[in-house]
This record gives structure tokens, sequence and C-alpha cells, in this order.
């Protein structure tokens, strides 16, 4: 889980390679560095810390760079070995230097054997070891390209590298086995490899995701790929983008978070419109997709996913149920993967993840792909690997996201189950029944339903442009509890899986203690935390779940809890027992509420982050696509 750039052409490579680096942050950022060519001879930069250590290291070497015009950068979040400077790449073997990105699972053997020979590696990682390896092969005659596929095969485990040597300068040979790499042409004579598409951006939008297995190889002349078990050569056809390098800098927000929590709602209507084909009548007009078949003929779902993405299919499960009647289940993906699952016969697995490479979850769909279930993946990046080896896909359409927190990734990922779950409400002809318990509420119809999702993004917007006082709700509620205990998030039903992604939110980026608790849990053991020094963030919408999660709210108040309320704007009563209160608008629907309550959990803890003066973009110990299990 790092993040890889490469460069050869006629531009100043450096600089390409460190804005390369900063663009790829969010996948690693404890140590980073530089490799590249001078005057014929590799050089090495690099530094534990952010990249700024490593640009600092470059001030004052001008003329050692000025001529560099081929190199490899990376940026680390540690596996193996503590995030030093010795641990950092790129790693030099001789007249060969590397980066690497992933896991080399046999790497005790490796390194066992190459001491056997003499090799003396210097840093803690299993990454330097295969540097050795290509060094041994360069020195038992074969040339870089040859070097590196032999010495690949020794490796197990899935991971990407890139690798130079003194012995063919100008020349830049990256393989794809696992964690993921994209290719382009420089339009101005080159080649630009990196982990993502993101650095290669600025240059082109043509851009070539690897497939496993691939070497590619970049010079001044452009690109060639080759078979990396047979050295054969092959076809590579690129993909035209659309994200747009704006897209990709702050825009004159502070953080890439908050400009990300702004830009939610473009990202429901791109996403919405990605999904849908409008032109059609029909409420929840699905585009014809091979996606869309799999999910009408399937007999049950199982969502698996992680972190955010599993809070989003947890939700996709209350919808699915609710709208189609259909039986979901939603697993975490590294649970499910080491267990003995069963799944229905028919069952459709689906795997969501924003950045479409998270390993557990690539593994679950692997698996039940070979025990012969159909899948069908979610994901924000076009050409990840989720997109090519579920079955069928579908997208989001956030745009990419930086900041480590997911924020409209995880919107956009609600509002594609949201459809789903009112497609397949459609297509199953489900009754629009009153929710459980209250039978006297009025379910409107899909077409309503419909109607007022398209109104969602612009509901949002206004509930961050704060006329109604959401956002100064937030903001003060969390100056005045910037230094309490701990947080419990506490809702039920729709409201339930927001509480899980308030509590994750604030955890990740303020790295203050929060729970997010299914309000009628809390009696079943964590009451007995409660006390003056704990808030409660109790999530209490104008919905069917409402007075059951008030009366909750008592409980906690009883116990001596500061009491951050959400709930409509009119709940006098629920403003009333709170300490404070952050209003809602209301919805024709609740099933639509938790988008405005998402809006406000994510600025709570934005906030609060703040406050604490943490890295918002880049929390501690975090990266954002988690390529290892
Ligand atoms: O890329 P994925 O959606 O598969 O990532 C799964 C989690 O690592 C991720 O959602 C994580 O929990 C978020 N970055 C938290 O904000």
């Amino acid at each position: 889980m790092c993040g890889i750039v490469g460069y050869v052409g006629k531009r100043p490579a450096i600089d390409i390679l460190l804005k390369g680096l900063k663009r790829l942050e969010y996948r690693g950022y404890d140590s980073a560095g530089v490799a590249f060519f001078s005057r014929g001879k590799l050089e090495v930069r690099k530094s534990q810390g952010k990249l700024e250590n490593v640009e600092r290291l470059m001030d004052g070497s001008s003329e050692l760079f000025a001529d560099a015009h081929c190199g490899i950068g990376h940026t680390r979040w540690a596996t193996h070995g503590k995030p030093t400077t010795q641990n950092a790449h790129p790693h030099r073997a001789g007249h060969v230097v590397i980066v690497h990105n992933g896991i080399i699972e046999n790497y005790q053997e490796i390194k066992a054997e190459l001491i056997s020979r003499g090799h003396k590696p210097e840093s803690e990682t299993d990454s330097e070891l295969f540097g050795f390896l290509v060094l041994e092969a360069m020195e038992k005659g074969q040339d870089l390209v040859t070097a590196v596929r032999t010495s690949f095969a020794h490796l197990e485990g899935a991971c990407s590298v890139v690798v130079m040597s003194e012995r063919e300068p100008g020349k830049v040979v990256g393989v794809r086995n696992g964690s993921p790499m994209a290719a382009a042409f420089d339009p101005q004579g080159g080649a630009i490899l990196a982990s993502d598409a993101q650095p290669i951006l600025e240059y082109t939008k043509e851009v070539i995701f690897l497939e496993n297995g691939d070497v590619v190889v970049g010079t001044e002349k452009g690109l060639a790929f080759f078979d990396l078990k047979t050295g054969a050569p092959l076809d590579r056809v690129g993909e035209i983008l659309d994200w747009s390098v704006d897209k990709i800098d702050k825009g004159g927000f502070p953080h890439f978070m908050l400009k990300e929590i702004h830009e939610q709602p473009a990202a429901l209507v791109d996403t919405l419109n990605g999904i849908m084909d409008r032109v059609k009548t029909n409420p929840f007009p699905l585009a014809a997709q091979p996606g869309a078949d799999l999910l009408r003929t399937a007999k049950e779902i199982t969502f698996v996913a992680c972190g955010t993405s599993w809070h989003a299919a947890l939700l996709g499960k209350y919808w699915i149920e609710r709208f189609a009647r259909i039986p979901v289940n939603v697993e975490l993906a590294s649970e499910f993967r080491y267990r003995d699952p069963v799944l229905a016969p028919g069952a459709l697995v689906i795997g969501m993840s924003q950045s479409g490479e998270t390993a557990d979850t690539l593994a679950v769909i692997r698996d039940v792909k070979k025990r012969g279930f159909k899948t069908l993946g979610l994901t924000n990046v076009r050409g990840s690997t989720l997109s090519r080896e579920a079955d069928a896909i579908f997208y989001t359409s956030a745009g990419p996201e930086i900041g480590v927190a997911a924020t409209k990734t995880f919107t956009t990922q609600m509002l594609a189950v949201l459809l789903w779950a009112g497609y397949l409400g459609i297509e199953h002809k489900a009754p629009r029944t009153s929710p459980a318990g209250t039978p006297n509420a009025k379910p409107i119809s899909f077409e309503e339903l419909f109607h007022e999702i398209v109104k969602l993004p612009h509901q949002i917007k206004e509930c961050l442009d704060d006329p109604q006082g959401m956002i100064t709700a937030v903001r003060s509620a969390a100056k005045q509890l910037q230094n309490i205990k701990g947080f419990f998030f506490i809702g039920r039903g729709f409201s339930y899986p927001i509480a899980l992604e308030g509590a994750l939110k604030l955890k990740e980026i303020a790295y203050v203690h929060a729970e997010g608790y299914a309000a009628g849990e809390l009696k079943h053991g964590p009451i007995a935390m409660i006390d003056q020094d704990m808030a409660v963030v109790v999530l209490a919408p104008q919905d069917s779940w409402r007075d059951k999660t008030v009366s909750n709210l008592e409980e906690v108040k009883a116990r001596g809890a500061k009491i951050v309320a959400i709930g409509g704007t009119h709940d006098q009563n629920l403003k009333n027992l709170s300490d404070f209160w952050i209003p809602l608008p209301a919805q024709k629907d609740e099933s639509l509420l938790p988008f405005l309550m998402t809006a406000a959990v994510q600025m709570l803890s934005y906030e609060l982050a703040l406050l604490k003066g943490t890295d918002v973009d880049k929390p501690r110990n975090l990266a954002k696509s988690v390529t290892v299990e």
C-alpha cells in the first residue's frame, strides 16, 4: 500500500516525480524517496516522514538533478519494518534501484538465501531484497527486463515493482502483479508509470491500466509491454479518463477532506447520471447493463466490504430489504474470507470498495467466483482491480478522493445502493409497506421516492452552505466538546450505519475515542461507560425509530452524558433534551435522512480534528487504499 511513480522523457524528472508522489501520498506517507539518473549515475534521496522532507533534501543540489530526465519515486505505508529513512524506498543494490508496492510473502527465505550468497541488505523491508535478485541476474549476463522478469518469478505474494539500473540508463521497468499500476505515453516523448492515474493526468488523459502479469518498459521512445512469464510482447490499449487536474487540487479549501465534503452534491449528481438512464421516464430507470441483470436475478444478496464501504453496504441492506424484500447479508471481507461461509444458491456477492483495491474484498470476490457465484463490484475507480475481476461493475462518480477519510465516496456508494434498492423494488413488484412498528406511517410511492432522491444533492448543498445553521451548530458543539473523554454515536434503523460512520470518522481524523452503537444495544453493556465526561451523539431524525432513540437518549442523559442531538428542525422536545442541538431538514421519506446526517457527522469530526490540530487529510498510521490483508 504505497505510491510509485516512474518517469523517462524530455521533461525534468524530479519535478514530475515529486508532483506525482504528492498526488499519491494518500496511499501512504510515512516515508518517501526518489532515485534518478544524473550524468549516467544513479542518485537516491529519501527520508522518513512526509514528502516535504525529500523536497528539502533536494534543495541546494540543483546541479545534480537539473539534467535528470529519468527516475523513480515512492511514498510508503510501512508493512515490513518501521517508517525510517533506512526502510524508505528507493532501495539500492549495487547498480540497481527499486521501488515496491505490496508484500513479498516469502521474504524471510529470500533474505536468508541472499545473505548466504554474501549480500548485505540494509533495511528491514521485504522490498529491498528484490533489488539484489535483479542485481544477481544482471551479473549473470541478463539484460534489465529479463533480470526483472526472472527475479520476479522468485517472489510469492501480490506486489508491483519499478526498477532502474546504471547498466541501462534511461530505462524504467515496471511489473504489475497484484498491486495496481498505470502507464502513459508522455505526449512530449517518453513515458510515465504510476500506482494510479492521478500523477499522469496533468500530462495526458490517455492512461493504460496494466493487467496482472504485465511488464512495462518506459524509455524516451515511449512504452512497451511484455508478458511477465513468457516475455512475449503485448498490446495494451489506453482509456481516456475524464478526471480533470483541478479536481485533484484543493481548489481554495484548507483541506481535501473539506473540499470533498463540499463536492458531495456534484458527486451525487454525477453518480446518479452515471447509473441511471434518465431518458427513460419510469422511476429508478437503471441503465441496461450486465450489472442490472445480475441484480435483478439475484435470489439473495451478500455485500462484502471494509470500513466505510461496509457502512454503506449496511445501509444497502436496510434499503434493499425494505424496498425490494430480498434477503441481504452484509459481511466484513476480512472475516468472510477466513470463515467457512455458506451462500444460498443464486446468491449474488457484491464487493463494495471505493478504491477497488482493498485486498480482503478482492480476495472474497475471487474466492466466491471460483465457487461458481456471480459477483458484482461497486467502485469509484475505473480500471481498478475490482472493476476488472468482478463479473459486472457499477461505478460511483465521486471523482478522485484524496483525503484519507472517505466522504464523497461514501455518500455516492449510499446513493448507488439506494438506486439499486428502488430498481429492485420495482422489478420485484414489491409492495410499499409501512415500516414495522409504525402501521400509520404512509410510505410514498417509488415515483415520489425517486423525485425526492433527485432533490438530495441540492438539499445537502443547502445544509453545507448553512442557512439553516446546521454547520454553525456543529462548530459550536465541537468547540465546547473538544476536551471530552470520549464519544458514543447512537442511532436506530437507517441512522445506525451513520452512527458507525460518525464514530469511525472521529477516531480516524481526530484520534478521539468514539464508538458507534445501535441505540437499543447501549443498555447491554456500554452504558456502564457513561458519565459526565462522555458525549453521546444521538441520531434521532423524524423517522419510525425517533421515539425509541429518544428513550435511549434519556437513559444516557440521566447518567450525566453531554448530549449532541441531531434531529428534525422542528423537534422542540429533542432540542430541549439536548446540550447541543444540530437541526436536520425534514425529508418526505425517512430513507433519505442518512444523507443529511452524514454531512453533519462528517463536519463534526472535521471540526474536532481542526481543534485537535491533527493532519486531517493524512491521519497517522493510515493509508487510503488498503492493499494488504
Ligand atoms: O477502498 P475501500 O472502500 O475498499 O476501503 C475500505 C476502507 O479501508 C475505507 O473505507 C476506510 O475505512 C475509510 N478510508 C475510512 O474513512
